[in-house]
């Protein structure tokens, strides 16, 4: 319980999550990769147009599987992001890579197309674009970029699940994409993720990897008549209790995406005028981008208008957050190399973002009381 009248976030849940959670019991099957879990894959593989999408514990779990997948290994140079979630960078830092991180567009926030060039070397084995709020990235830039240097390209898709790129859903670009059911997403199961193999040579790989390193799903299938260790991997299936709340989240999800959707566009509306008369900016969705409202958020003119904005809102009870904090000036990016400048556009989001409350069961009429809110706090700010 956040304690604030409206918070920022709140699980919305479809109506058949318990009753789906109860059959999965007396199915006796509750262990990982469970009926409920294939049901889960087989309706992501619908929104996911060629991908094979496999449920994991999360989507850092996903984005380790796909670290491993490309095989990253100490010495290698792997472009993210410098603003995003730790997830990003760590499941390739992990393997030993070095993240090289890359500024933000202005616009979009999304990881700058055009600075990749100077950032490609002779060690760069991929490039992870993560959609903010689900606004793609420029997607036809870094797939032609990846393709000229053999690079793989892997979708942290993690806030993108219902966007689009030029008509083609977010998360089928990459080799590789990974998918949140955190609970601030637009479909959660409280922690979940899933990854989509959008490359088909890499499907059998990928279920060896998330079934710890053994041929059991060969063997489910009647294909080998025991099963073994056959490779690396780890425990990477997701139990079918979660798989049971996923697919109730999941059979809603056009209702979910409609309300949240309606709430992107009014918050968009009721803050237009204030925005453009208080030096604030709105997201900015490229033209041939739409965005699934996953998040919505204000670029205060500065750190100091941020921090009065979110002490105002919470003195209404109203709760309202910043978001990434640039991975470069982490200490743990900072070990890698990163410094300070060197990606401003991060840097001056990390100081400025605040995201305002936003999920599907936001009333019209707790809406209007954050929109007067912030429109309000033009004296304090
Ligand atoms: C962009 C991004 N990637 C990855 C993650 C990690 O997701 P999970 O909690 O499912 O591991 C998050 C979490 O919020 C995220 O925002």
């Amino acid at each position: 319980m956040s304690g604030f009248r409206i918070p920022f976030n709140r699980a919305c849940l479809a109506g058949s999550e318990m009753d789906y959670i109860a059959r999965a019991v007396e199915n006796g099957f509750i262990s990982g990769n469970g009926p409920f879990c294939r049901e889960c894959e087989r309706l992501l593989e619908r929104h996911l147009p060629g991908a094979r999408v496999l449920l994991t514990p999360s989507c850092t779990h996903a984005l380790e599987m796909a670290a491993m997948l490309l095989d990253i290994r100490p010495g290698d140079e792997v472009i993210v992001p410098s603003f995003t979630f730790v997830s990003t960078a760590l499941a390739f830092a992990s393997r030993g890579a070095k993240p090289v991180f890359c500024d933000s567009r202005p616009d979009t926030l999304n990881l700058d197309e055009k600075l990749l060039p100077e950032i490609v070397t002779g060690r760069t084995r991929a490039v992870v674009a993560m959609h903010y709020g689900g606004v793609a990235c420029e997607m036809d830039a870094i797939r032609s970029l990846t393709l000229e240097h053999g690079l793989a390209l892997v979708e942290d898709n993690a806030h993108g699940l219902f966007g689009t790129y030029r008509g083609r859903p977010l998360g089928t670009f990459g080799s590789l994409a990974a998918q949140s059911f955190h609970e601030t997403k637009n479909i959660t199961c409280g922690e979940g993720g899933a990854l989509a193999v959008n490359d088909a040579s890499l499907v059998d790989r990928a279920l060896v990897m998330r079934d710890k390193g053994t041929d059991r799903s060969r063997f489910l299938e009647g294909l080998v008549d025991k099963y073994t260790w056959v490779d690396t991997g780890s425990s990477y299936v997701l139990s079918d209790l979660l798989g049971a709340f996923l697919l109730a989240q999941l059979e809603n999800a056009s209702v979910f995406q409609e309300k949240r959707l309606r709430i992107w566009r009014r918050y968009m509306e009721g803050l237009s005028e204030w925005a453009g008369s208080s030096g604030v900016g709105l997201p900015a969705v490229p033209e041939g981008c739409a965005h699934p409202g996953h998040l919505f958020h204000l670029m205060m003119p500065d750190g100091a208008a941020r921090r009065r904005l979110i002490g105002y809102l919470a003195e209404r009870g109203i709760m309202a957050v910043f978001h990434y904090q640039p991975l470069h000036l982490s200490s743990m990016g900072r070990s890698f190399g990163g410094r300070p400048g060197q990606c401003p556009v991060a840097e001056s989001a990390g100081d400025r973002l605040v995201r305002l409350p936003f999920f599907a069961s936001l009333s019209a009429g707790d809406q209007d009381d954050v929109i007067e809110a912030v429109i309000s706090s033009r004296a304090v700010l």
